[in-house]
């Protein structure tokens, strides 16, 4: 029978893209699609091939296991090949149930026989690793390449700290297996890093799409000194060989010897009895997944007896004891419909891609943010770009890297614009900053939005009932265009508003009334200062203890207050020098906003600081000590000798060289009165 042209064609075609994806993945470490795309593209082709064995070839991605080693490694002949488990997606209770069922027909059992006892396991999503102990020690660490052949890939596992270089009684040979992985957080912080060395112009470097690839990258870095700047985890999950160590009949048994031989072993796995065991696993684990410290694609089913194990066996490389559920992907396609410039409360200019919405990570994205210039530049995301989009645990849905073969030809690289978007002022971007920012300040209707809505918040001076709506029709209309205005509002400017009748404009006004009464760090909070967030304004209120002080200090002030360094001191410093924001507080305070001052825990600065005395003599009614005391509290230096430098000098009777030398040098001279006089200013 021979097989159409066009079923002909779309075989090859896929077997091209999936060579091609395999190389970027295995080899590269740098995926153009994700993960869910290229098992979409493998299934089609994997559908074609079983409804056409003679499209079959040898060569066939679909006829390997894994990736290919990696030249620059040495080869390592894996003693029991490392397998590959039987994964099915997107299916709940049916996939366990299917796979329970599978497990009972294999083994012959009837529906009355007891249970079959299983393992439930995360599925880290990481790269298997082979580690082998000869006596105790690490020999040697191998990735799974084939499943046959891998790499030989020791000095850098070596560097993962969780991987034990030494045994204590183990057996004579323990092959453990298990997986390499990047935590979320070590991975957010290394592409941080790498963003930083982008930035300073390093040319080889890049970031990481995500946690896996990060990992695959540190463990086939070719310079261990680089794999060893790239925190890694383990988790052991299975064995290869084992020599001379107790007998195991259990899947579970071993894992436990493993943890007490000192490997990580994760919590989270269980004995679960049948397939409602699996199910229960299967959505405990599924909500639990974005609150995980790691990223897992989903979970794995063992049968736990090892006599039953090797009943069942294998089919080609996939034991039949063992499946992987997978979860919904956390990368998906999709496409950029526009990039618009949201203009931030400083100003700041946040490029954001709109996307066609996309279901990723259990949540519908539509748009995601491209962060700045350098960003947006570095990725090279255009309007009409495929792009792959991800969300995982928490964090917020990211652009990771645009699909190149689906540009379209026509498409124009993404530009900052050099104005505001929102009120045409001049954008800026200072040297050795990251953002553009819009220089319009309050004229600028998105940051007196912003400023309003800050001002109000909970946070601050806490205007129930003043949200988004309303204060983007208070500015729109025009009736708001500064802080104060808000509390110059009446009924009339609020009645007119769209949608806004008497009762609830009464209720705003309450609210702006009870506002007013408020506390230094919430005004302060409010205010909006860059770099000025709560835990800074509570520093300063507790600093001050009043408002004034703070719009007089000096930026050597500032930095007297503890955890303010130099760039919030110089940002409250040049904030309080502009004429308009000190009228606006100015006005608020007229309005009648108001907080409770507290005793300023700085004294204002002493009458004698920065003075030199010397006391001479004996003074009529204070000692020597007294007066030297009273001075140093008024934060006068008291020195033992006169020179140029000395300010006074206070003579009482038989003073004698001393004072010579004073009116030699024509210091001034004070008696006991004349100090008293000096000490009240
Ligand atoms: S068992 C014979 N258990 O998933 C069974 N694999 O094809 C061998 N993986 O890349 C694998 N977590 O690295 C097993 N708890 C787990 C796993 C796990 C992640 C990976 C493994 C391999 C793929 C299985």
């Amino acid at each position: 029978m021979t097989v159409p042209a066009r079923i002909q064609e779309r075989a090859d075609a896929l077997r091209e893209l999936l060579h091609h994806h395999a190389h970027q993945y295995y080899v590269l470490d740098t995926p153009e699609i994700p993960d869910a795309e290229y098992d979409r593209l493998f299934r089609e082709l994997q559908e074609l091939e079983e409804t056409h064995p003679e499209l079959l070839t040898p060569d066939s991605p679909t006829q390997r296991v894994g990736g290919r080693a990696l030249e620059g490694f040495a080869k390592v002949r894996h003693k029991v090949p490392m397998l590959s488990i039987r994964t099915e997606t997107d299916i709940e209770a049916t996939g366990a149930r299917n796979f329970d069922a599978r497990v009972r027909r294999e083994l012959g059992l009837k529906e009355a026989d007891a249970p079959i006892e299983y393992v439930a396991e995360l599925k880290f999503d990481g790269l298997a690793i082979s580690l082998r102990y000869e006596a105790g020690v690490l020999v040697q660490a191998a990735t799974r390449g084939d499943g046959e052949i891998g790499e030989d890939v020791t000095q850098n596992i070596r560097t993962v700290g969780q991987v034990p270089l030494r045994l204590r009684d183990a057996p004579a040979v323990l092959e453990v297996r298990g997986e390499v992985f990047m935590r979320r957080d070590d991975f957010e912080r290394l592409n941080e890093l790498q963003r930083e060395k982008i930035a300073k112009g390093a040319k080889n470097e890049k970031t990481f799409v995500n946690p896996r690839n990060a990992a695959a990258g540190a463990v086939r870095q070719l310079d261990p000194a680089i794999a060893r700047q790239r925190p890694l985890s383990f988790f052991a999950y299975g064995w290869g060989q084992i020599e001379g160590g107790p007998a195991f009949d259990t899947h579970h048994s071993v894992l436990m010897a493993l943890k007490a031989w000192g490997f990580p072993v994760s919590d989270r796995i269980t004995v679960a009895r049948g397939a409602d065991d699996l199910i229960a696993y299967h959505q405990a684990v599924g909500r639990d997944r974005d609150a995980l410290p790691f990223d897992i694609d989903g979970v794995v089913y063992k049968v736990n007896s090892l006599a039953l194990q090797k009943q069942l066996g294998f089919v080609t490389r996939e034991p039949r004891w063992a499946v992987a559920h997978k979860f919904p992907a956390q990368e998906q396609l999709t496409t950029v419909e526009s990039i618009d410039v949201y203009v931030g409360r400083t100003g700041k200019l946040t490029p954001v891609a709109r996307l066609q919405p996309v279901f990723v990570g259990g949540v519908t994205v539509t748009n995601a943010t491209l962060h700045n210039e350098d960003e947006a530049r570095r990725k090279d995301v255009r309007v009409g770009d495929t792009v792959i989009v991800r969300r995982a645990g928490d964090v917020i849905p990211e652009v990771v890297a645009v699909v190149p073969e689906k540009r379209q030809a026509a498409s124009q690289v993404f530009t900052m614009p050099r104005t505001c978007p929102v009120c045409g002022s001049e954008a800026v971007r200072e040297e050795g900053e990251a953002d553009y920012r819009c220089t319009g300040g309050l004229f600028c209707s998105a940051q007196r939005k912003h400023a309003i809505l800050h001002f109000a918040q909970r946070r601050a001076l806490d205007i129930e009932g003043l949200g988004e709506k309303l204060v983007d029709q208070m500015v729109e209309a025009g009736v708001i265009r500064t802080l104060p205005d808000l509390y110059r509002l009446g009924l009339a400017n609020l009645v007119t508003l769209e949608r806004m009748g008497e009762k609830s404009a009464q209720n705003v006004l309450a609210a702006l009334e009870k506002s007013k009464h408020t506390t230094l760090p919430r005004f302060l909070y409010g205010l909006g200062i860059r770099h000025v967030g709560e835990s800074t304004a509570r520093d300063l209120a507790r600093h001050f203890g009043q408002l004034d002080p703070i719009m007089e200090a000096s930026v050597e002030r500032l930095l007297e207050v503890p955890d303010v360094g130099p760039i919030v001191a110089e940002s409250l410093h040049a904030f309080f020098q502009q004429p308009h924001n000190r009228e606006v507080i100015e006005q608020l305070r007229a309005c009648g906003v108001q907080w409770e001052e507290g005793p300023p825990a700085v004294q204002a600065p002493k009458p004698l600081s920065g003075k030199t005395v010397v006391l001479t003599g004996t003074l009529p009614t204070l000692s020597r000590e007294e007066a030297k005391e009273m001075l140093e509290s008024a934060g006068a230096k008291v020195a033992g000798s006169v020179s140029k430098k000395t300010d006074y000098v206070v003579a009482g009777a038989e003073a004698g060289s001393k004072l010579d030398k004073a009116r030699e040098l024509g210091v001034a001279v004070l008696d006991e009165d004349g100090l008293r006089g000096l000490l009240a200013g």
